[in-house]
C-alpha cells in the first residue's frame, strides 16, 4: 500500500497534534509537529535576548538562523518524537505560555519560515507522514493526499489549553490563555507569508463537540477512504 502524506492544519489548540499522533501510531507513520519547530526557534530567540516583552531584534535572529539546528528523536516512553535544539531536548521548555506569547511573531518572518519549511519537506519527502501546523496543506505539502482543517470555538480551545498548562504545573489564568489563543489566531491568519487558511481541497472538521475517540474514528475513516482511492 502507498505511504500517503496527511496534512493537518488549523487554529491553535484544536487538538491537531493529539489526533496526528494517534493516526501516525495507528498507521506506523512518522509524526512531525511543525509548530514545535517554530516554538524551538522562538525559545532560541528568547535565550539569546532577541525577543522579550519590549523588543524584537528580527535582524539579529535572522543572522543567527545558521546556528540553529532542530531535530526530532523518538522517545519510546512517551510514544512520539521529541524536539531538540542544538542537541538539547527542549520538548517541555517550548510548551509554556511565555513561548506561546512570542511564537506567532517569530513565525511571521519569511527567513524563519523558509528554513523550517525546507526541513519539513525533507522530513516528509518519502511519504508515510502525518504533519500538523498552519501551512502544511497549502505550502509545505500542497500535493498531500489527505488534508484536514481543524476548527473549534476559541473558548473551547482555550479551555483545553488551560487544562493542559495547569496539568503541567504552570501558573496561568484562563483569561490569559484565551487572550493568547485569540492573538495567535489573528497573527497567524493575517500574516503576509503563508497565512493560516484552509486549502481548497481540505476537509474541515469542527471538533468543539467531539470526544477524542469520535475525532479519531472520523479521521481514521477519512484516511481509509483516501488509502483506498490512492494507487
Ligand atoms: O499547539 P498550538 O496549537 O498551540 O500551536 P503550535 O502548533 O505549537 O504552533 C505554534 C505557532 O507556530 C502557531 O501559533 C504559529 O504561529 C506557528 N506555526 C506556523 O506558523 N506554521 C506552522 N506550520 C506551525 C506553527
Amino acid at each position: 500500500m502507498k505511504n500517503i502524506t496527511i496534512a493537518i492544519d488549523g487554529f491553535s489548540s484544536t487538538g491537531k497534534s493529539t489526533v496526528a499522533k494517534q493516526i501516525a501510531k495507528h498507521l506506523g507513520y512518522v509524526y512531525v509537529d511543525s509548530g514545535a519547530m517554530y516554538r524551538a526557534v522562538t525559545f532560541y530567540a528568547m535565550q539569546h535576548g532577541f525577543i522579550d516583552k519590549n523588543h524584537f531584534d528580527v535582524e539579529g535572529l535572522v543572522a543567527s538562523l545558521k546556528a540553529i539546528t532542530i531535530s526530532f528523536k523518538f522517545n519510546k516512553d512517551v510514544g512520539f518524537a521529541e524536539v531538540y535544539l542544538n542537541g538539547t531536548n527542549i520538548e517541555k521548555d517550548i510548551r509554556t505560555l511565555e513561548v506561546s506569547s512570542f511564537v506567532s511573531k517569530v513565525a511571521e518572518i519569511s527567513e524563519v519560515r523558509q528554513k523550517l519549511v525546507e526541513q519539513q519537506q525533507q522530513l516528509g519527502k518519502n511519504g508515510g507522514v502525518v504533519m500538523d501546523g498552519r501551512d502544511i496543506g497549502t505550502v509545505v505539502f500542497p500535493d498531500a493526499e489527505l488534508k484536514l482543517f481543524m476548527t473549534a470555538s476559541a473558548e473551547t480551545r482555550a479551555e483545553r489549553r488551560y487544562a493542559e498548562l495547569i496539568e503541567r504545573g504552570e501558573t496561568v489564568s484562563y483569561e490569559a490563555v484565551l487572550k493568547n489563543v485569540q492573538e495567535r489566531d489573528y497573527i497567524d491568519s493575517n500574516r503576509e507569508d503563508s497565512p493560516l487558511t484552509k486549502a481548497k481541497d481540505a476537509i474541515q472538521i469542527d471538533n468543539s463537540n467531539m470526544s477524542l475517540q469520535e475525532q479519531f474514528d472520523k479521521i481514521l475513516q477519512l484516511v481509509k477512504m483516501t488509502l483506498k482511492n490512492t494507487i
